[in-house]
């Protein structure tokens, strides 16, 4: 008689009355039946659930998630927002190839740009993401195949015009990426301006607890989803469901966080702009940022969680403040329901210049701050105390 085989897992228990959280599928494989099959001789297995590598339940829960957030029709989840990145940029682009993309990315997104695409032939122009007439210029000169930049650049916060590029790069023929990290689907929703793929680190305001690297990529055009995928399969930068999971979690409180993170940034953008010892506030919501008219356009209803204060006395004494910070914690990264703070010129831009950080208006004495839950009062508290003894 045939033993039963122990290693084998028994059916898992479904309950009468489902749960109210979707379990967590933490399995890489699914039995196969014949509908897998078929799939996987038809299509390549790009329908069914039946290798995690490929799709799996609790990555598909958060991808409709992040969908619905930006209101679009697909995401495709990734292991972080660079795998999204990347992976977009290998499936849009071929060899011969131009891409335009804003001078002013996010540090490794500008290393794979200057030397990861080029290396496989991809002609790369770069344009400052502010200045929407060079845009235009430099789409309609050099017929690119993709236009790529962030939404807010950091740590300028600079906006990019989306619906002025996507106009110049359709005119051309090309598609406009656009990184939405540091907006959000809360603040905007580029698809809806006229990019063609978002992407975005999950990372970040998504899942919101920082506890999870997560990447995202969504789109309208089922056709490129496909594409895209298929790259996701290949190339391997599936998200585990673990880390999906706890994606989808964060993802049940990303209103309510991002109401609260965006209003905290605006008040406490409004109260550093009144502190002795800080020469200017940079915050995309306040009437004297540069690109306060594109803002409202983009941005309607609230600026975004970040704030950007120039200090006086340089970067010397902006690292003094961020030493001196109690409540706000010194590290990068952002979108978590603490708040971070950093200074550019020694951790994100460290490897440029002081010459090269003013072009890019890099100012030294810069603090980044990344709001999350605590409130204005406390952190405006914080920062005082730290200005004070920083003297
Ligand atoms: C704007 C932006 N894009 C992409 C990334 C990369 O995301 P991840 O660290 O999840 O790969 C980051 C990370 O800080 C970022 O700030």
């Amino acid at each position: 008689m045939v033993q039963p085989n122990p290693y084998r897992p028994g059916r898992t228990h479904t309950s009468r009355v489902p749960p109210v959280i979707p379990p967590i599928y933490q399995t890489s494989t699914f039995e196969l039946d014949d509908q897998s099959y078929k799939d996987i001789q038809g299509t390549g297995g790009l329908h069914e659930t039946w290798y995690s590598r490929f799709s799996n339940p609790t990555v598909d829960a958060a991808a409709a998630e992040v969908a619905r957030l930006h209101d679009a029709r697909r995401t495709l989840m990734a292991a972080s927002g660079m795998a999204a990145i990347a992976t977009t940029l290998v499936t849009l682009l071929r060899s011969g190839d131009t891409l335009v993309a804003a001078r002013q990315l996010y540090g490794d997104t500008g290393d794979l740009i200057a030397r990861d695409l080029p290396a496989l032939g991809v002609r790369v122009v770069r344009v400052d993401a502010a200045d929407t007439a060079a845009w235009a210029a430099a789409i309609a000169g050099h017929r690119p195949a993709v236009v790529y930049a962030e939404t807010l650049s950091n740590p300028q916060l600079r906006l990019l015009d989306i619906p002025a590029v996507a106009a110049a790069a359709h005119a051309a023929g090309a598609r406009l990426v656009v990184d939405n990290t540091f907006a959000s689907p809360f603040c905007t929703r580029p698809l809806r301006l006229g990019a063609d793929v978002v992407v975005e680190s999950a990372t970040k305001f998504l899942s919101g607890h920082s506890d999870v690297l997560a990447g995202a990529v969504t789109v309208d055009d089922t056709g490129l989803y496909e594409e895209i995928q298929r790259r996701v399969i290949t190339f391997g930068g599936c998200l585990d469901p673990h880390a999906a999971f706890l994606v989808w979690r964060g993802l049940r409180t990303f209103r309510v966080r991002m109401a609260e993170a965006c209003r905290t940034a605006a008040a406490l953008a409004d109260e550093m702009a009144r502190q002795d010892g800080v020469d200017r506030v940079v915050y995309p919501g306040r009437p004297d940022h540069p690109d306060a008219g594109i803002a409202a356009r983009i941005m309607p209803e609230a600026a975004g969680a970040m704030v950007t204060l120039v200090l006086d006395g340089g970067d010397e004494r902006a690292l003094r403040v961020l030493r001196g910070l109690d409540v706000i914690v010194e590290a990068t990264s952002l979108g978590g329901v603490e708040s971070l703070a950093s200074t550019p010129f020694n951790s994100s831009h460290f490897s440029m210049s002081p010459q090269e950080r003013l072009d890019a208006g890099i100012m030294p004495g810069m603090l980044r701050l990344a709001i999350g839950l605590e409130g204005p009062a406390v952190l405006a508290a914080d920062l005082r105390q730290a200005l004070a003894h920083a003297d």
